[in-house]
C-alpha cells in the first residue's frame, strides 16, 4: 500500500474493507482510502491490501497479473490502488460492466509516466476475466492487403491473453470466521485511547446522546474524510438508529451515518420502485452523488457528515436545502426537527445544530405531481473533484398550469455557506414559466448572487456566469417536461438546437475498438531476441503485487531518525529569529538543524546560488530554514509545527508581469536570429501581434521527493538512498554540504514513482539536508515529503508569457517572426536557461526570426526540468499564432499548418539540417487514419444543430530535438558484470522511474550479448557502480545509455571471441565458465556528436528530431465550460522501437501528462506568493475519464533512426506536446459558439483552457450580465504568476 497524497485524492492508497452486516446477513466488501481510514474504525473489519491477495513468489491474483502483463503498470506507485479498486470490484461482482469499471476508477489517479489505466480494462468475458486494451486491430484503411501496402508486417497486440489465468472467485481469501461471530455478538461500547485522542465507539443511541452531553465539543466521525484536529472522537457507526432507512408518507428518511455509497443505493432503488414524478429529488440526489469524490470516499463517507461539515461547496447541501429536507436533532433534551433552510447555516462551517446536539436523520421528501427539480455542479474536473459551483433547483407549479406556486434556487461555492436566492424566487413566485421569467431571473440572480472582486477561491466572472447557466439548464429543462406534460406549448418558439442543453456529452463510452499500430519484428528474428518485441516492464510483476521496493520501502535502520523541513512561509523577508524551544518539548525530539550545522559549503545549486539551509533572507514560501529530527514521522512533524520564526517582510515579485516591470531577469538572455526580419515583415501581406501565457504544472509524480541517509560510521562514508534522477549531483551537491570529497558519498536509486524532471535536480535539495543531519546525528535520517510540502518547496514546469509580432501572407505562408519568451525562473537559475528558445518554430519552416528568451527572477521557488523542458511552451505558442493566422486569412488551419510544414533538407531557425524528416509522412497518415475531413463536416453539422454544445476539432504537429544541449551532459556509462553462472548483473547510468528504462537497456543486452532476457537483471543505479552519471532526462537516456550497454557489451564479446571459436558449439554458459580464468568485468561509455552556440548561432544542439502529429475532437459545454475528449489519433515516429509496448505507454502518458498541462492543471499562488495548491484536492491531474474516450496510437513504420542504438528513436518527451491539439480542438469549438454570439475574429485563449477559460470566452447574455472588474480597483485572491 503506497501513500501518494495523504488526503483521499489519489487513490495509492487504496484497500479492501470487508465486514459482515449481522442486518442482513452480508460479508460486505467496499474500497477505502487508507490514509484517511480511522485505525480504531478497523474493528470487527477485515483489511485487505494489495499484498495480501498474490504475489511473484507463489502466484498473482489474475487482476495484478493483467494489469501487469498487459504494460497497465509503468512507474507503479500508483499501481497497487488500481489494482485494488478493480480486485473490490470483482469479488462484490465478478462480470462487471464498462460503467462499473469506469466507476471503480474514479477515485484513483495514475501518475503519468507512461501508465495506460485508461487502456487497460477488465472485462468479462467467455466465462474467463480478461484485460484487454481498446483496441486490437489496425485501424489504417487496408490497401493492398496490409496497412502499409504489405511492405511490412504490422501488428495491434502487444500481449497474449490466452496467457491469464481465468478469475475463480472460489478461490479468494475467506472472510475472517472469528469476525463474523463477533458481529453477531451484542455489541459493547468501547473506547480506545491514544496518546492524544480518545475515540468512544457507543452501540446505542441513548449511549451517544448521553456522550455527546458529556463531551459536547467531541467531534462525530464516521468516514473522517474531513479530517481535522480532534482530541475526543465518538464514533456512532453501530447505532442501528443512525443506519436506518424509512420509507414515510412524506419521503425517505436516512440515517446520518449512513454513507454515500447506501443513500445512493436507496435513492437508485425508490427512483426504480416509485413513479418518476415523486423522484425528481432523488434523481437530483444521484445525479450529485455521482460526481461526488470517488468510490472510495463515498464508501465511507457519511450523509450526515456532509451536512454537519457544513461546507460551501458542499454538493448534498443544496439539493437538501432546496429540497426543503427535514432534519432530525437529537440530545438529552430530546428530539427536535428543522427544515434545511436558508437559517440552517449560521456562517462558514457553521449550522443552528447545538454542540450537544446529534443529527440523526435527514428525510428527503418525495416531489409532488407539477414539481421538478434539478441539480448542477461544475468543478475543475469532472470526476472525483469538488465544486466550484453546485445548486439545487426547485419548482412547483400550480395545479395543472405553468405558473409557478414555489420555487426555491439554492447555491453552494458563492458565500461562505450554502445559499438560497430568496429574493429572486420571492420575485418569480406567481409568474408563468416563459422567456420573460427567464429574463427576470437572470438579471435578478445576477444582483443576488453577486461576489466581491476579491472573494476567496477566485474565478469570480465564471462563478458569476455559472449561477445564471445553471438556470438557464434548469429553466429548458424544465419547459421540456412541462411541454411533455401539456402543460406548456412555449417549447415550439426554442430551436431545437436549445435542447441539448440539459444533456450529458454526447459521447460514446469507451468500447472495444482497435486503439495501437506498430511494426512488427521482422520475418526470421530470432525468438529470443527481443529488441522490438513488447517485452512487458521488468518490474511489472512486483509493481502489482506491492512487492516493488521505492525508497521509503526500505527497512527501517536501528536508531533511525525522521527529518521534517521548517520551511518560510514567506515569499521574501529576512529571518529575524529561529525559537525552537517549544518544538523541543514535544515527545521525540531530538535535534533542530539548521545553516550553522553545515559542515562544508552552505552554498549549493546548479548555478551555484542557493543555499542547502536560508540563513539571513528567505525568497520564496517553501524555502527551507531547517529541520527538526525526532524519533518518528509523527514527532518530528508536530515539533517542526511548533519552531516559531519570526519576519521582516520584504516586497515579493511574483509574476511575470511584474519581474518585467522591475526588470528582475536572470543574466544570460538568450537570442536566436535568422534571416532578414525587418525584410521579411516588408514583403509581407499581413502583421499579427498577440501575446499568450501559459500556465506552470506540477510534476505530481506520485511518489514524493525521498531521501534515506546512512552515515556509514567512518572517514565520512555515507551512503544516501534517494529517489532521483541525477545520482551525480546528488552525489556532489551531498559530499560538497558535508565537506568531503564525492568518493564518500554513495548514492543509490532503486527506482522512483515517477520523475518528470522534477527529481532532476530539485531532488537534491532534500537529500543535501538529510545527509547534514545524519552527520550531525551520526545516525540513519529518512524523510519523505508530505504531499503539501513537496508541491510547495520544489517547483515545477516554468510558467511562460510569449509576444509574437508574425508576418505572412494572404495564403497563409509564414515570413517573419519577432518573439519574446519570458519564463518565471523562481528564486533561483537551477536549469531555466535550458528552457530556451530551440522550439519556437515548432514544425514550421520560417524565413525570418528574431527572438529572445527572457528567464525572470521572482520569489517563488525555483522552477525546473518538467518533461519536454520548455519545448511545450515554446511549441504552444507558435501555434497559437498559427491559428489565429489561419483565422485572418480565412483559410482552413490544417492548410495553412501544412504549408508551413519543414521539408527534408530545410534548415531550422537554428541552422540545424533536418535529415530523415519524416513529419510529413506522419501528417498524411494523421489526417487520413483520423478521417479527418469527413470528421469536420460532420462536427459542423453538430456544430448547427446545436447552440449550447459545439465541438471542435484539431490536428497538431510536433518535431521535437534530442540531445541534452550541454554537449558534455550527452555522455553514459555501462557496467556489466557476468557471473559463471552466465547470469548478467547489468549496472548503468540512467534511473528508472516508470518509463521502462532498464527494461530496455536488459534488451538491449540481450540482443548484443546474445543471451536471453532472462539471464540478465538489473538491481539499481548507482554511484559507486556507474560514475558520474548524466542525469536521466531529455528524452536520451536510452540513446546514450543504450550505446554504453551496447559497447560494454561488445568489448565482452571480442573478449570472448577467442573463446567461443574455439568451442563454436558450445554454450554461452561453457564459454563464460572458460573465460573465468580470463576475468571479465568491463565499463564503457558512448558520446554521440552534438555542440551548438547561441552567439554564433551555429553547431548542431541536436543529435536528431523525433516527429509526430495528433489529431483530437472535443465537445464543450457553452454554460458552463466544461469539455469532453471524444478521440484522439497519433502517428508517431519512434524510430526502429526497441520496445513497442512502452514505447506506447509513454506516447499515452506523455499525451495525457498534456492534457493535463493544457486543459486542466492550475497552480494558483496568492498575491503574496503563497501557492494554495498544494494536494490533489485543489490541483487536479487528469483522470480515467479524461483519456479521450477513442484514443488511436500507431508508430510510424521502415523510419529506423542510424543516430541511436538499434535505430531507435528517444519517446519520452517529443509526444507531450501533441495534447497541444485538445487544446486548440476546444478553441475551435469555442469560435462556433462565439459565432453564435455574433463573434468571428481571433480571440486570447490562455493555458490551460479550464472550464472558466472556456466559459469565459464563450461569450453570451449570460457573460455579459456579469462584467469582470476593473483590474487594479480590487486585490485578487489569486494571481497569474
Ligand atoms: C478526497 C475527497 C473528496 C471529496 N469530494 C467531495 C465532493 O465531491 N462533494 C462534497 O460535497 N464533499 C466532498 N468531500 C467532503 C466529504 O467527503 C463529505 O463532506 C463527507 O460527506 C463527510 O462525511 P464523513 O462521514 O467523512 O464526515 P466526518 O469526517 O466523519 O465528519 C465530518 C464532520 O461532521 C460532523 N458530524 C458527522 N456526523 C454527524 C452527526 N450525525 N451529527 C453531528 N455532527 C456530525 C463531525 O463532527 C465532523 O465535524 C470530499 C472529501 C475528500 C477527502
Ligand atoms: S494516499 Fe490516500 S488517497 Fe492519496
Amino acid at each position: 500500500t503506497k501513500l501518494g497524497c495523504g488526503e483521499g485524492g489519489c487513490g495509492a492508497c487504496t484497500v479492501m474493507i470487508s465486514k459482515y452486516d449481522p442486518f442482513r446477513k452480508k460479508i460486505l466488501h467496499h474500497t477505502a482510502n487508507a490514509c484517511l481510514f480511522p485505525i480504531c474504525a478497523l474493528h470487527h473489519v477485515a483489511v485487505t491490501t494489495v499484498e495480501g491477495i498474490g504475489n511473484t513468489k507463489s502466484r498473482l491474483h489474475p487482476a495484478q497479473e493483467r494489469i501487469a502483463k498487459s504494460h497497465g503498470s509503468q512507474c507503479g506507485f500508483c499501481t497497487p490502488g488500481i489494482v485494488m479498486s478493480m480486485y473490490t470490484l470483482l469479488r462484490n461482482n465478478p462480470e462487471p460492466h464498462m460503467e462499473d469499471i469506469e466507476d471503480a476508477f474514479q477515485g484513483n489517479i495514475h501518475s503519468p509516466a507512461g501508465v495506460q489505466p485508461g487502456r487497460t480494462v477488465f472485462c468479462k468475458s467467455c466465462n474467463v476475466l480478461m484485460l484487454f486494451r481498446m483496441a486490437e486491430v489496425c485501424l489504417f484503411p487496408l490497401q493492398n492487403g496490409g496497412c502499409c501496402g504489405g511492405k511490412t508486417m504490422t501488428s495491434s497486440s502487444l500481449f497474449n491473453s490466452s496467457e491469464f489465468q481465468p478469475l475463480d472467485p472460489t478461490q479468494e481469501p475467506i472472510f475472517p470466521p472469528e469476525l463474523m461471530t463477533q458481529s453477531n455478538k451484542q455489541q459493547k461500547q468501547m473506547c480506545f485511547k491514544g496518546e492524544r485522542v480518545m475515540w468512544i465507539q457507543p452501540t446505542t443511541l441513548s449511549e451517544l446522546v448521553a456522550l455527546k452531553s458529556q463531551y459536547p465539543n467531541a467531534k462525530l466521525v464516521v468516514g473522517n474524510t474531513e479530517v481535522g484536529k480532534r482530541k475526543m472522537i465518538i464514533a456512532p457507526a453501530w447505532i442501528p438508529e443512525m443506519n436506518a432507512v424509512q420509507h414515510t408518507e412524506t419521503g425517505v428518511t436516512i440515517g446520518a451515518a449512513c454513507t454515500l455509497k447506501s443513500v445512493e443505493e436507496v435513492m437508485r432503488k425508490a427512483v426504480s420502485d416509485l413513479p418518476p414524478y415523486k423522484t425528481e429529488i432523488f434523481q437530483a440526489v444521484l445525479e450529485q452523488l455521482r460526481w461526488f469524490a470517488g468510490p472510495q470516499i463515498r464508501n465511507v463517507a457519511a450523509i450526515g457528515g456532509n451536512i454537519m461539515t457544513a461546507s460551501p461547496i458542499s454538493d448534498l447541501n443544496p439539493v437538501l436545502m432546496a429540497s426543503g429536507s427535514k432534519l432530525t436533532l437529537v440530545s438529552k433534551e430530546g428530539r427536535r426537527t428543522v427544515t434545511m433552510d436558508e437559517k440552517f447555516f449560521t456562517g462558514y462551517r457553521k449550522t443552528i445544530v447545538k454542540p450537544e446536539e446529534i443529527l440523526l436523520s435527514v428525510e428527503i421528501p418525495y416531489s409532488k405531481k407539477g414539481e421538478y427539480f434539478s441539480a448542477f455542479k461544475q468543478a475543475s474536473r469532472r470526476e472525483d473533484d469538488i465544486a466550484i459551483v453546485t445548486c439545487g433547483m426547485r419548482v412547483l407549479f400550480k395545479d395543472g398550469t405553468s405558473q409557478v406556486e414555489e420555487i426555491k434556487l439554492s447555491y453552494g461555492g458563492m458565500a461562505p455557506t450554502t445559499i438560497l436566492a430568496l429574493k429572486t424566487c420571492k420575485e418569480l413566485t406567481g409568474r408563468g414559466w416563459n422567456d420573460k421569467l427567464l429574463q427576470d431571473a437572470c438579471r435578478l440572480l445576477s444582483g443576488e448572487m453577486d461576489l466581491s472582486p476579491s472573494a476567496p477561491g477566485g474565478m469570480v466572472d465564471f462563478r458569476r456566469t455559472l449561477t445564471l447557466s445553471f438556470f438557464f439548464k434548469f429553466y429548458l429543462t424544465v419547459l421540456q417536461k412541462l411541454s411533455k406534460s401539456g402543460t406548456a406549448s412555449q417549447l415550439g418558439i426554442y430551436l431545437l438546437s436549445y435542447l441539448s442543453v440539459s444533456n450529458p456529452f454526447s459521447s460514446a463510452s469507451r468500447v472495444d475498438q482497435p486503439c495501437v499500430l506498430l511494426q512488427e519484428v521482422p520475418k526470421g528474428q530470432a525468438v529470443e531476441d527481443m529488441v522490438g518485441r513488447p517485452l512487458v516492464h521488468v518490474s511489472a510483476s512486483k509493481q502489482a503485487s506491492g512487492e516493488a521496493v521505492y525508497c521509503d520501502d526500505i527497512p527501517h535502520y536501528e536508531n533511525e531518525l525522521y527529518l521534517t523541513l521548517v520551511t518560510s512561509t514567506k515569499a521574501h523577508a529576512k529571518i529575524l529569529s529561529v525559537d525552537t524551544s517549544e518544538a523541543q518539548s514535544v515527545p521525540g525530539f531530538v535535534c533542530f538543524v539548521s545553516a550553522k550545522d553545515v559542515p562544508g559549503s552552505n552554498v549549493t545549486g546548479i548555478a551555484n546560488d542557493e543555499t542547502v539551509f536560508a540563513k539571513d533572507v528567505v525568497t520564496c514560501v517553501g524555502h527551507i530554514i531547517g529541520a527538526v529530527l525526532a524519533d518518528t514521522q509523527e514527532h518530528s512533524r508536530r515539533a517542526a509545527k511548533a519552531v516559531k520564526i519570526k519576519y521582516e517582510e520584504l516586497k515579493p515579485i511574483v509574476t511575470i508581469q511584474e519581474a518585467i516591470e522591475k526588470q528582475s531577469f536572470f543574466k544570460d538572455i538568450k537570442r536566436i536570429n535568422k534571416g532578414d526580419v525587418k525584410k521579411g515583415f516588408e514583403e509581407s501581406d499581413h502583421i499579427l501581434e498577440g501575446e499568450m501565457y501559459l500556465g506552470g504544472q506540477e510534476h505530481f509524480y506520485l511518489e514524493t521527493h525521498c531521501t534515506l541517509a546512512v552515515p556509514k560510521g567512518e572517514d565520512g562514508e555515507m551512503e544516501l538512498f534517494v529517489s532521483t534522477q541525477n545520482p551525480m549531483k546528488t552525489q556532489e551537491f551531498a559530499a560538497n554540504a558535508l565537506g568531503v570529497p564525492s568518493n564518500r558519498v554513495v548514492v543509490r536509486v532503486k527506482r522512483m514513482g515517477g520523475g518528470f524532471g522534477g527529481k532532476e535536480t530539485r531532488s537534491t535539495i532534500l537529500t543535501s539536508v538529510v545527509a547534514v543531519a545524519a552527520f550531525k546525528t551520526g545516525r540513519a535520517v529518512r524523510c519523505m515529503l508530505d504531499r503539501d510540502e513537496d508541491m510547495l518547496i520544489s517547483g515545477g514546469r516554468h510558467p511562460f508569457l510569449g509576444r509574437y509580432k508574425v508576418g505572412f501572407m494572404k495564403n497563409g505562408r509564414v515570413k517573419s517572426l519577432e518573439v519574446s519568451y519570458y519564463s518565471n525562473g523562481g528564486n533561483s537559475v537551477d536549469l531555466s536557461h535550458g528552457v530556451t528558445l530551440l522550439h519556437l518554430d515548432n514544425s514550421y519552416n520560417i524565413p525570418n526570426v528574431s527572438s529572445v528568451g527572457i528567464v525572470c527572477k521572482t520569489n517563488l521557488p525555483s522552477n525546473t526540468a518538467f518533461r519536454g523542458f520548455g519545448g511545450p511552451q515554446g511549441m504552444m505558442i507558435a501555434e497559437c499564432w498559427m491559428s489565429d493566422l489561419a483565422r485572418k486569412c480565412g483559410l482552413p488551419p490544417e492548410e495553412v499548418r501544412k504549408l508551413n510544414l519543414y521539408h527534408e533538407g530545410d534548415t531550422t531557425h537554428f541552422n540545424q539540417k533536418l535529415e530523415g524528416f519524416t513529419l510529413r509522412r506522419c501528417w498524411d497518415e494523421c489526417l487520413s487514419s483520423s478521417s479527418y475531413h469527413a470528421r469536420k463536416k460532420l462536427i459542423e453539422e453538430f456544430n448547427k444543430q446545436n447552440r449550447w454544445k459545439k465541438r471542435g476539432m484539431s490536428i497538431i504537429p510536433t518535431k521535437f530535438g534530442i540531445s541534452f544541449t550541454v554537449p558534455f551532459l550527452n555522455q553514459a556509462g555501462a557496467l556489466v558484470h557476468v557471473y559463471t553462472d552466465g547470469s548478467v548483473l547489468l549496472t548503468h547510468g540512467g534511473t528508472e522511474m516508470g518509463q521502462g528504462l532498464h527494461t530496455k537497456m536488459i534488451q538491449v543486452a540481450s540482443r548484443a550479448l546474445g543471451v536471453p532476457t532472462s539471464k540478465i537483471y538489473i538491481s539499481e543505479t548507482s554511484t559507486n557502480t556507474v560514475p558520474n552519471t548524466s542525469p536521466t532526462a531529455a528524452s536520451v537516456s536510452a540513446d546514450i545509455n543504450g550505446m554504453a550497454v551496447y559497447n560494454a557489451c561488445q568489448t565482452i564479446l571480442k573478449r570472448l571471441e577467442p573463446i567461443k571459436q574455439s568451442n563454436p558449439k558450445g554454450s554461452w554458459e561453457d564459454w563464460i565458465k572458460t573465460a573465468y580464468e580470463s576475468c571479465v568485468s568491463l565499463s564503457a561509455t558512448g558520446i554521440p556528436d552534438v555542440g551548438y552556440n547561441f552567439e554564433k548561432n551555429e553547431g548542431k544542439p541536436f543529435s536528431y528530431f523525433s516527429y509526430g502529429v495528433a489529431c483530437s475532437e472535443v465537445e464543450i459545454d457553452c454554460l458552463t465550460g466544461d469539455h469532453k475528449n471524444i478521440r484522439t489519433d497519433i502517428v508517431m515516429d519512434v524510430g526502429t522501437s526497441l520496445n513497442p509496448a512502452i514505447d506506447i505507454g509513454q506516447i499515452e502518458g506523455a499525451f495525457v501528462q498534456g492534457i493535463g498541462l493544457f486543459t486542466m492543471e492550475e497552480l494558483r499562488y496568492s498575491p503574496e506568493g503563497n501557492l494554495y495548491t498544494r494536494g490533489p484536492g485543489m490541483y487536479k491531474i487528469p483522470a480515467f475519464g479524461d483519456i479521450p474516450t477513442e484514443f488511436y496510437v500507431s508508430l510510424l513504420r521502415d523510419c529506423p533512426n542510424s543516430k541511436a542504438v538499434y535505430s531507435s528513436k528517444a519517446v519520452g518527451e517529443p509526444p507531450l506536446f501533441l495534447s497541444a491539439s485538445v487544446f486548440y480542438a476546444i478553441k475551435d469549438a469555442i469560435y462556433s459558439a462565439r459565432k453564435d454570439s455574433g463573434l468571428t475574429e481571433a480571440f486570447r485563449l490562455d493555458s490551460p483552457a479550464t472550464p472558466e477559460r472556456i466559459r469565459n470566452a464563450c461569450v453570451d447574455i449570460f457573460t455579459k450580465m456579469c462584467p469582470s472588474a476593473e483590474p487594479g480597483t480590487f486585490k485578487p485572491w489569486c494571481v497569474r504568476v
